[in-house]
């Protein structure tokens, strides 16, 4: 059977969630009733590709899952979004990372504590070629590298833009899947890592030397940069009242991905990605607040700029 066209395929980590919003006071080795402890799929890829399959973009996830409860949740969360599992591969010992996320109930800060025992990383004959080389994006990340390069390659010579978020592994390597991107949107933890360089403008020029990639990088709540034509621009945070901000940046990938599909300019991709993402951080849990099509019209605010509001109510966003 031919594998069926999408507009998006991601490939990277995959986990399954355990979040809770800390109570103002810690009572160590005691029992504690807490109002939000939840469960549910996470990871920056896992959770950008729930993030475009709600706004109504046709997407798949490449994971490696097995025959265990961990595999069953992360299957189950994909379906649940509406994220097609045509491209994933079985293994039956092969499992989902699993995180404990802690929230400071007065900053917003999450805290990870991550397992990766068994985890299923893809397989270089698990990576489905053609369908990368027929879709309209891919996006990888730095977690599963060796499968991260081998996706971009494949996509090479196709019309697939090929949206890069790495926050964590091996400077060199993650430098070799820069120069195969069409976006890189990096948090500027990363940027700055493998720049060298301090200043968020500084950090974007020093790394357009290496990569032709569009480069945007984000810092919470001071907004995200981009370059362009030389320039920087800067796209602010939408002020929210935060209460989680697991999943920002996977938001706001999945909001700078509807963008490139819908062909918007740059500056429109981050308002919109922005605007996600701050959707995201007023809920607990990085999946949680992710709105469905049609549902972005009901978040409009006076900060949207005249374009965006038109657009979001045009195509019925
Ligand atoms: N507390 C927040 N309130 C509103 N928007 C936020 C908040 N935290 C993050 N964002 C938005 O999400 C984007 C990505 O968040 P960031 O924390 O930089 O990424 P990551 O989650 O990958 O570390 C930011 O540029 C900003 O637009
Ligand atoms: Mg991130």
């Amino acid at each position: 059977m031919p594998a069926a066209n999408f507009d998006v395929i991601t490939l990277g980590l995959v986990a399954v969630d355990v979040l809770v919003l800390l109570p103002e006071h810690v009572h160590k080795d005691d029992k504690q009733f807490v109002t939000d402890l939840i469960i549910q799929g996470g990871a920056p890829t896992g959770s950008a590709a729930c993030g475009v399959a709600r706004l109504g973009y046709s997407t798949a996830v490449v994971v490696r899952l097995g025959e265990n409860t961990l595999s069953d949740i992360a299957r189950d969360q994909f379906r649940r979004h509406g994220v097609s599992l045509d491209l994933a591969a079985k293994d039956a010992e092969s499992r989902p990372a699993i995180a404990l996320v802690e929230i400071d109930a007065l900053t917003a800060a999450r805290t990870v504590f991550i397992n990766l025992d068994n985890y299923g990383y893809v397989h270089p004959e698990d990576i489905p070629r053609d369908a990368i080389r027929k879709a309209r994006a891919l996006l990888v990340d730095g977690y599963d590298l060796d499968a991260s390069e081998r996706a971009l390659e494949a996509a090479q010579g196709s019309k697939c833009r090929t949206v890069l978020d790495l926050e964590s592994g091996d400077a060199g390597r993650l430098k070799k899947l820069l120069k195969l991107g069409t976006d890189a949107i990096l948090p500027l933890a990363c940027a700055r890592r493998l720049s060298g360089e301090e200043d968020p403008a500084q950090a974007l020029k020093a790394l357009s030397k290496i990569t032709a990639a569009q480069l945007v990088t984000t810092d919470g709540l001071h907004g995200s940069w981009a370059l362009q034509e030389g320039q920087v621009i800067h796209q602010p945070a939408f002020p929210v009242k935060a209460v989680d901000s697991t999943g920002c940046g996977d938001a706001y990938h999945a909001g700078y991905i509807a963008g490139l599909l819908e062909g918007w300019d740059l500056p429109t991709r981050m308002e919109f990605a922005s605007w996600l993402a701050s959707l995201v951080a007023t809920r607990v849990g990085g999946r949680t607040a992710l709105p469905k099509r049609g549902e972005m019209r009901g978040h409009l605010r006076p900060e949207i700029s005249p374009k965006l509001k038109t657009i979001v109510q045009r195509i019925g966003l």
